[in-house]
């Protein structure tokens, strides 16, 4: 878009789902580069609102719920005030974080849709879905688990397996089971709405075409989507807690989350200034985090239906095709609404070289490292800025971040800045000095700096914000290389003008670095500003070499970054182990134990002792071996799946524990007289079950 014709802005985040925190992958791929742009932005008086919310709806939030026995409300009650204080905490300077539970959201998003339902947008289609007899209740993908076709799993989910990673669909599971009754559900028939996104392929097409500036991964994923074709999809579930479908016939169905999710974007802008217009105290302002700072001019509707409103949406990669293909046609079909210039999406922060993952706790979340690091949350905002996964997955490890630390924030940054300060402090009672007659270096210098604001500002415009901080980082390596090259700390005994000259250059260098700074390191640039004792700057002013005047008192030194010792991060690497120990043992005692039986039962299976006696591969399998066995009754044949741990030759001589009253079985054309114990682990692999001292064969196990 552009840049003259823009008059202001609206900036939104991915409202995350309130079933958990949220952790560093959630704030390197969204929260950051899109607080990073917005500070910015209002660095540059650019007028711009900042809107981010609570995603409260969609079945996630229900099953959390189930598991800890409470009502949906109290889950999202307690996850909207953790990750809405993380935010904050993180200096996240939304303009308000709303909720998708809130009275102004469901009244939008309904209205949104009876405007669409009036317009004779959606079709209507009867479906078959899996239905749960006993709970009297439609059942998401989610409520059902069964055995994945792919790979066995027994646990696999109706959307998905997660042994395998395959995306499934409900009635693929074999031996689908209700999580909510434990029954295996039935199908029946059930009405839903349709928005036909057939219909606006050709729209969309053009659309994005017409954005090829957009990054090369959301660009791609958009135009693979496209080129598959679309298809209609349902807007409603059958499902108790969300928004209420506005139309006659419709109980008990809700909107589908990804309709009502991206219309909490223009439900919390309308709360934004629904909220600005009274004039009294609002216990709303604390509940949605509302920036107070601001004098809310004009009206929500120029923020969203205006074509000199420049929107940008800031999500992961997860997320593109709801927001870059669903939500523009559902904004076509209602007409009043710009579409979005661009959707700077990030690919995905791993953790240790392993995927993040919030069942298997392999996160770091926020708010535990708010308690942990207390009082460096610009560590974190530098060291997920500086790796953050824009073009591709990225990795974080706690020795980077440590070393980011140590060598980049504390040696680089800190140090230049402590410097300047102390000499001043040292040399001119903290009071900034004269320049005086400028050298060829000094003239470099400060043709040098006054380069940096405009690479930073295009690369912050154009969403590179890992670059952009690296430059902003070269100033200080800049001021650093300058007081090297000058040593005013020898020069000082000589010739004290020269050092005036060089200190209120370095000084103008760190002002400068004040302002930079700000839109990553908000708590940086604050302590930068009680320093230097001046704030209130705008990116304009960047690079100019009148920021801080002759005889401007500092005030004292502090020190912006400490080292982190070894302990410290190491402390976290045990933490994330201890995870994976808890996973292996949560997952070896996984299995789910089976249905009592009678002793009895128990009887009736003759297990005995058995000694193999001769072993081949069965032909043309990967995984059956021929097993002869003498059980001290008969010499008999059976198949067994171990090939795959078991070698024939090294196997012979091994005494098993063998079932010899299950009825033969042929397997491959060959009569299996019978079953080999065996144990399996949690990864699968299988091992004998013998006695553990030779014993007689055909002796009885019991
Ligand atoms: O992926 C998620 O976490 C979703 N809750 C994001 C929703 S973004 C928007 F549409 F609200
Ligand atoms: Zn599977």
């Amino acid at each position: 878009m552009d840049n003259s014709k823009i008059k202001r802005y609206t900036v939104t985040a991915a409202l995350p789902y309130t079933n958990g925190p949220v952790h560093i992958g959630h704030l390197a791929g969204v929260y950051l580069p899109a607080d990073t742009y917005v500070r910015y932005l209002r660095s540059n008086k650019r007028d711009v609102k900042f809107i981010c919310g609570s995603d409260e709806n969609g079945v996630p939030i229900t099953l959390k719920a189930k598991k800890e026995g409470v009502t949906p409300q109290v889950v999202v009650d307690k996850y909207h005030k953790i990750i809405g204080d993380s935010f904050k905490e993180f200096g996240v300077s939304f303009d308000i974080y709303h909720r998708t539970s809130s009275l102004t959201h469901h009244q939008t998003a309904s209205d949104f849709f009876k405007t669409l339902y009036e317009k004779g947008v959606f079709t209507e289609e009867v479906t078959e879905q899996y239905y749960d007899e006993t709970a009297q209740t439609f059942l998401a993908d989610r409520y059902i688990t069964g055995t994945c076709p792919k790979c066995g799993n027994e646990n696999a989910y109706g959307d998905q397996c997660e042994s395998c990673g395959s995306t499934l669909n409900a009635t693929d599971l074999i031996n689908p089971k209700s999580t909510l009754s434990g029954e295996p559900p039935v199908r029946k028939e059930t009405k839903n709405w349709f928005l036909p996104l057939d219909q606006y392929e050709e729209r969309l097409r053009t659309y994005i075409e017409e954005h090829k500036e957009w990054k090369p991964n959301v660009y791609g994923q958009c135009q693979s989507w496209l080129n598959a074709g679309l298809q209609p999809r349902a807007m409603t579930r059958d499902l108790d807690w969300g928004v209420k479908v506005p139309v006659k016939g419709a109980d008990g169905k809700v909107l589908y989350v990804w309709f009502d999710a991206p219309i909490g974007y223009i439900s919390a802008t309308k709360e934004l200034f629904e909220y600005a217009r009274l004039d009294v105290w609002n216990p709303k302002a604390e509940e949605y985090y509302i920036n107070q700072g601001e004098v809310e001019k004009g009206n929500w509707e120029e923020y969203w239906k205006d074509e000199a409103t420049k929107l940008v949406h800031f999500i992961g990669k997860d997320n593109i095709v709801f927001h870059c293909i669903i939500f523009p046609a559902m904004l076509m079909a209602h007409g009043d609404y710009i579409l979005a210039d661009n959707v700077p999406a990030n690919e995905f922060l791993n953790l240790e070289g392993q995927k993040i993952s919030t069942s298997k706790n392999w996160a770091v979340w926020l708010n535990e490292y708010l308690v942990e690091f207390k009082d460096k949350q610009d560590v974190l905002r530098y060291v997920l800025t500086a790796t953050a996964p824009e073009t591709k997955d990225n990795d974080f490890t706690w020795k980077d971040f440590q070393a980011r630390n140590n060598n980049e924030l504390a040696a680089v940054l800190g140090n230049f800045i402590n410097r300047v300060v102390v000499l001043t402090h040292k040399y001119f009672g903290g009071k900034v000095p004269m320049c005086m007659n400028l050298t060829a270096e000094d003239q470099q210098v400060i043709d040098d700096l006054a380069a940096f604001p405009a690479k930073v500002s295009a690369s912050i415009e154009n969403y590179r914000f890992r670059e952009a901080l690296a430059e902003v980082m070269n100033v200080a390596r800049l001021g650093n290389k300058y007081l090297a090259d000058t040593e005013p700390w020898k020069v000082i005994k000589t010739d004290e003008d020269r050092v005036r000259t060089i200190l209120n250059i370095s000084l103008q260098i760190a002002a400068t670095i004040e302002i930079l700074i700000e839109p990553f390191l908000p708590f940086t640039a604050d302590k930068l500003m009680k320093m230097l004792n001046y704030g209130g700057y705008l990116w304009e002013d960047a690079g100019k070499m009148n920021l801080l005047h002759r005889g401007h008192q500092l005030n004292e030194p502090v020190l912006l970054f400490e080292k982190i010792e070894d302990e410290a991060v190491q402390a976290q690497i045990d933490k994330l182990n201890q995870s994976k120990a808890d996973n292996i043992s949560a997952t070896a005692v996984a299995a789910p134990v089976k249905d009592n039986i009678q002793f009895e039962q128990f009887g009736a299976i003759d297990i005995r002792v058995a000694t193999i006696v001769a072993a081949e591969k069965v032909e043309k399998t990967k995984k059956l071996l021929k097993l002869t066995l003498d059980t001290g009754i008969d010499q008999r044949t059976v198949v067994s799946g171990i090939a795959e741990y078991y070698k024939p030759e090294a196997i012979i001589g091994q005494q098993v524990s063998l079932i010899v009253n299950l009825a033969p079985r042929e397997i491959k054309g060959i009569l299996s007289q019978g079953m080999i114990l065996m144990s399996e682990d949690a990864d699968g692999k299988l091992a004998f079950v013998a006695p553990v001292q030779s014993h007689q064969n055909g002796s009885v196990i019991k």
